[in-house]
């Protein structure tokens, strides 16, 4: 039996994003994103919903600081908006954004929390999509230059700068089905997104390593746990084809300096990769502090017989074009339950299988869980708490499958909860509530839910709470 104690230096933060929380989307000189677009554009998101007002941290932090002070949490995960801070993604930047980020790390200092930034969480400004967004290599020069300015401003007074969030989703969900902005569905487009997606983590984290070197180096993957229905060729290969795209497209560049052959060979049709210059891969490769892994849910599939029904139930939204480049004859099978309210199934041992995996390919390579959490149908009781008894399952079942991981030797060093406050889902806006904190949208009045108070606990103890 796994002993769940964590160590005094296990760092217990908090996750969140700008668009998802902080509103204020024309203030103080912010430039559109692909996301205000997107969430403008009628029919993309669910109710019509748009980050334009979202939890309105912009005009609240200090007070959503002192939440995250109460809590006893020892890091901090948040987004900066390159809208905010270089409006057009080129060229000028915005003293105003500049100042609230600055601020905003000052304040987690002087409470003693750790700042870790995430320099892309989507937000790509507009004017940068119009000249092709991702698919363009000058975009990820453009990254470079926003990471130069924001890293020249905050510096080292950051912990750890995290130049991406799950670049799979931003490539895949952005460029190939549509469900994330810009909402392109051309699948070429997604992988010469993937690629420049990768060049711009291994040229901001060049410019990083330069201007703070004193600051950890960190990128976060949303890595897949794919499992076949059976142990047929067939059903292994078609393992084996979705953990190149959804896995090995960023593992293999970014920690081991080259794409794998395999990923190239199954997208020839779609792609000659001519987009990959030569040394890119090497620029790619920079030297991780620490790699940061999403979890949710697990992903089952098979090789399609060609006769029965098709099943894409990936998890990863509805759309009549797949995020799955070049993998026509997989099959995405749906999981047993039970599920969250984003219909994902519930799947703990996956996490300890894939930290276990990560440590057995990448022995050197310290960890952190940077977003794990569920959205469930909250109720405020008649007592006006939230006992949201769920979600404090799933995570004491998930942080517990850390243990295990730890417990076999996997060097994962923090957990970040998804997510701080209840915010702007993506597609799925308002209506899913993934907050350990509740947001009253008609107030903007924030309440603890009981799994705030559980993780209060867990934070201030290291020791994981029975049921
Ligand atoms: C992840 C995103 C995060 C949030 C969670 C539920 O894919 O990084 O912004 O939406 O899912």
């Amino acid at each position: 039996m796994t002993q769940h104690h964590f160590p005094e230096s296990f760092v217990w933060g908090s996750a969140t994003a700008a668009y998802q929380i902080e509103g204020a989307a024309n203030e103080d000189g912010r430039g559109p994103s692909i996301w205000d677009t997107y969430s403008h554009t009628p029919g993309r998101t669910l109710n019509g919903d748009t980050g334009d007002v979202a939890a309105d941290h912009y005009h609240r932090w200090a007070d959503d600081l002192g939440h995250i002070a109460d809590l006893g949490l020892d890091a901090y995960r948040f987004s900066i908006a390159w809208p905010r801070v270089q409006p057009g993604g080129s060229g000028r930047f915005n003293q105003a954004g500049i100042d609230f980020y600055s601020r905003l790390v000052d304040g987690l200092l002087e409470r003693g929390v750790r700042p870790v930034a995430t320099m892309y969480h989507w937000d790509l400004p507009q004017e940068l999509e119009d000249a092709g967004g991702w698919a363009a290599r000058e975009t990820a020069l453009r990254f470079q230059e926003y990471a130069a300015g924001i890293v020249g401003a905050l510096g080292d007074r950051v912990h750890t700068w995290t130049t991406l969030n799950e670049p799979w989703c931003s490539a895949y969900l952005g460029y190939a089905s549509g469900v994330h902005a810009p909402g392109r569905t051309e699948p070429a487009a997604a992988l010469a997104a993937v690629h420049h997606l990768n060049l711009a983590h291994g040229l901001a984290g060049r410019v990083i390593r330069e201007l703070a070197p004193a600051a950890e180096l960190s990128v976060t993957l949303n890595l897949h746990v794919i499992r076949g229905a059976s142990e047929s060729e067939a059903d292994q290969d078609a393992v084996r084809r979705i953990d190149a795209l959804a896995n090995r497209a960023f593992l293999g560049p970014m920690l081991d300096g080259a794409y794998p052959a395999d990923l190239l060979a199954d997208t020839a049709a779609v792609t000659d990769w001519s987009f990959v210059r030569d040394g890119d891969e090497k620029q790619i490769a920079v030297p991780l502090d620490v790699l940061g892994v999403n979890y949710y849910s697990s992903t089952l599939v098979r090789a399609w017989d060609g006769v029965s029904a098709r099943s894409d139930a990936d998890g990863h939204g509805a759309s009549t074009s797949t995020p799955w480049v070049a993998a026509d004859n997989v099959d995405f099978l749906p999981q047993p339950g039970p599920y969250t309210a984003m219909g994902w199934n519930i799947d703990p041992p996956a996490l300890t299988e894939l930290l276990l995996r990560l440590q057995r390919e990448y022995p050197n390579q310290p960890m952190m869980i940077t977003e794990n959490g569920a959205a469930f149908d909250d109720e405020v009781s008649a007592d006006g708490r939230i006992h949201d008894d769920r979600r404090i399952d799933y995570l004491r079942r998930h942080i517990g499958a850390v243990a295990d991981a730890r417990a076999e030797g996997a060097d994962v060093r923090g957990y970040f909860v998804w997510s701080l406050l209840d915010n702007f889902e993506w597609g799925y806006g308002y209506d899913r509530r993934f907050g350990i904190i509740r947001v009253d949208y008609d107030t903007q009045v924030r309440t603890w839910k009981d799994s705030a108070h559980w993780y209060q606990r867990l934070a201030a103890t290291g020791q994981l709470p029975d049921a």
